[in-house]
This record gives structure tokens, sequence and C-alpha cells, in this order.
């Protein structure tokens, strides 16, 4: 094609913008450089020319082009990421099988969870009683909150207690807020909750002195061994505007007594357990322990004694137990759990060691707790 015949061609020559003044670009193998190179721009010459820097086009390609390949090369050398496209690149001194290992998904529906001894003293689960003394944490790595700037409208605080677990009390405040939607009832209140070690040492020793030592034993934990040390112990009464009473004596809790398990409570020193907690009968204190748990001890009438010792039965190689609201507990096992599209899978891992492993399904959303005895409770829901 000569000029007259070019399209591209108007009056005063090639439009920049419409074709090259240099008709062709160099090869790679004429520029001296790779052949997987691209070609230099023909925009970017163009708009040299519009500046009209008296140099030799070619010449300042080449060097472009060879400052950027150079340039290139550093960057992805340094940034670690000069790989080939796997697609058209093959090196003769990796193995096939390398390249496929890195690209193939790994298929396991589950995966490894190390867990660690210590672990064993804290979670929602942890028992404490007067032979499973609780364990501070260092430095008060624990979740409590204040209890007045967190609690919900629909419940009060006697002022007793400062504190509380968060995750107990958000619990228990979306509790009140569906209990007044039921019943219109608002006068739960939180009498007690968190206590330091001097708080039940303070508390034992008034009872002891004001009712003493048999009967302080019945309703107040040694020090060190009181479940209100972790946050996730509440007393609870009604205070109807001032008038305070039980809520085993108030019409209005019934809604309370009957659904306080569907939000991970529960009656913690029922009057037909005391041999086994070691606690006369409470009807004012509760305790989060979490769901499914709470309705798992209420369908199968454990106290959280005898609910630490049940779990121990299920393991991640043998039996799994399984729970729903509507079929209530079952045996599942971990290859059931993975098929399943929902469902809930609880199990024991003895700890005892600096460390332990234990397997976890994925897909599902799963909590780990210490028992405070001798190992974990995991639990698996989807
Ligand atoms: N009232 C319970 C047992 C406590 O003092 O922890
Ligand atoms: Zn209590």
């Amino acid at each position: 094609m000569n000029n007259n015949q070019d399209p591209r061609m108007n009056g005063r020559g090639y439009d920049p913008l419409e074709g090259p003044q240099v008709k062709r670009t160099y090869t790679p193998e004429e520029a001296g450089h790779d052949k997987h190179r691209r070609p230099v721009s023909r925009y970017s010459l163009t708009r040299r020319r519009r500046k009209k820097v008296k140099v030799n086009a070619a010449a300042v390609v080449v060097t472009l082009v060879f400052a950027l390949v150079i340039g290139l090369s550093l960057f992805l050398i340094i940034s670690g990421k000069n790989r080939p496209d796997p697609n058209t690149y093959e090196d003769p001194t990796v193995p096939e099988e390398t390249t496929e290992a890195v690209t193939t998904e790994d298929p396991l529906p589950y995966f490894t969870l190390e867990l660690f001894e210590n672990g064993i003293y804290y979670g929602d689960l942890i028992l404490v009683n007067s032979y499973n003394e609780y364990v501070f944490p260092e430095e008060m790595e624990n979740d409590l909150v204040t209890i007045e700037d967190n609690k919900s409208e629909y419940c009060t605080s006697s002022g007793y207690s400062t504190h509380i677990s968060g995750t107990a009390l958000e619990a228990f405040n979306l509790m009140c807020k569906d209990y007044f939607d039921a019943t219109g009832f608002q006068w739960l209140q939180i009498n007690s909750a968190y206590r330091s070690r001097e708080h039940q040492e303070q508390l034992y020793s008034d009872y002891v002195r004001d009712y003493g030592e048999e009967y302080a034993k019945q309703y107040v934990a040694n020090p060190g061994f009181s479940e209100h040390h972790t946050g996730l112990g509440i007393d609870l009464n009604v205070n109807r505007n001032g008038a305070i009473s039980y809520i085993e004596s108030d019409e209005g809790c019934a809604w309370f007594r009957e659904n306080c398990n569907n939000y991970g409570f529960i009656l913690r020193y029922p009057d037909d357990k005391v041999h086994l907690t070691g606690i006369s009968y409470e009807s004012w204190h509760y305790r989060y322990v979490g769901l499914p748990h709470s309705q798992i001890m209420k369908d199968m009438n454990f106290c959280h004694e005898e609910y630490i010792d049940y779990i121990k039965a299920f393991t991640y190689d043998t039996n799994c137990l399984g729970y729903s609201v509507e079929t209530g507990v079952y045996d599942v096992k971990p290859e059931e759990f993975y098929e399943a599209e929902r469902g809930v899978m609880i199990y024991f891992v003895s700890g005892g060691e600096k460390s332990v492993e234990t397997f976890v399904p994925k897909d599902c959303e799963y909590t780990v707790s210490g028992n405070n005895v001798d190992g974990f409770i995991i639990t698996c829901v989807k």
C-alpha cells in the first residue's frame, strides 16, 4: 500500500491519533530482547513525535523497552512474583506432580485444631463447684462488661454487682426483649453477677457471722469455688417498682422459667440435685452455659455436674452428640454431620497434655469451651 491509498492519511500526513508516522514497531529480535515482550506502543511513539523531540525514535524505543524489561524483572524478583505463566511455561526442572499439588484443593471435610492446656479452665461450659476451683485469668482476660452500661431497658439492676460476662448479658438482653414482647414483663432484676475473690470472701464471712458456718456452706460457695467468679452466674429477682420478690413466687415469671433455656440459661441449683451440686436449692441463681447445652440439660433433666460427665462419652472417633429441638439428643458420626445441611454436633476432647489436637468439621460454626476438669467440649452448628 502506498500513502495515497492509506485511509488514515489526511491533508497534513498521518493523523497522529489514527496511525503511526513510524509504520512499524521493532520486533523483539530486532530490539535484542526476549521474543515474548510486547511490541512498543504506537501511541507512545506518536506522542513523542508531537513533542518534536529530535531524537531517533527507534533508539528511544529500544532504550525504553530495554529499561522496562530490566526494571520489570528486578521488580518481580524482589517481590517474589516472578513466576512464569503456568499455561505457557514449562520448566523441565520442576516435576509435574509439584505443580499439580499446588493447584489441587484440599478435599478433607475437617481440619486439625490444636488445643492448649490452659484452655481447659475457660469457656461458657466450665464447671465450678466445691471440688473444681475457678482459675482466675491473668490480667483480667475475661469478657466482663459493666451491667449498668450494657443491660437492656427491659430489666433492672440492683447495683450489688457491677460486672457480668458480656456473652451472658447479650443473651440475657435478648431474652428480656422477647420476654417483654411476649408478656409486657420488664421487672426482672439482676441482683448479683460477677464477684471477685475478695467479694466472695466478704460475703462468706458475713454469712458465717450472721447465720453460722453450716448455713453459710449451703448457700455461699467458698471463695475461689463460686461460679460468680466467672461472671456467668446471675442471681435474679423481681423488682416491681421497689417491691422485691422471688422469681418462683411471681406469676409473671412463668414465661421466664419456661423459656430461659432457649437463651442459654439453666437453673443452676435445682431442689432435686442438691446431692450433686452441693448447694441447697436456689430459685434465684441462673447460669449461662450457651445453646444448645441449656436446652439439652433441660430436656435430660441434667444439672451441670451431670452434663459434664455425660458429654465425656462423646468423642470424635466414636460417636458425637447430635441435638435438635424437635427430636432431642441423638448419636451422630462426623461423616453424617459433614453430609447434613443443618445440625448440631457436640464432642469431648480429653486434655491433660500441654496441647492436644482434634478434628473439627469445615463448613460449620464451632465453639470450644473447657470443662474446668479435664478437657474440652467442641460444639459445631450448621
Ligand atoms: N450461691 C452460690 C452457690 C455461690 O455463692 O456461688
Ligand atoms: Zn448466685
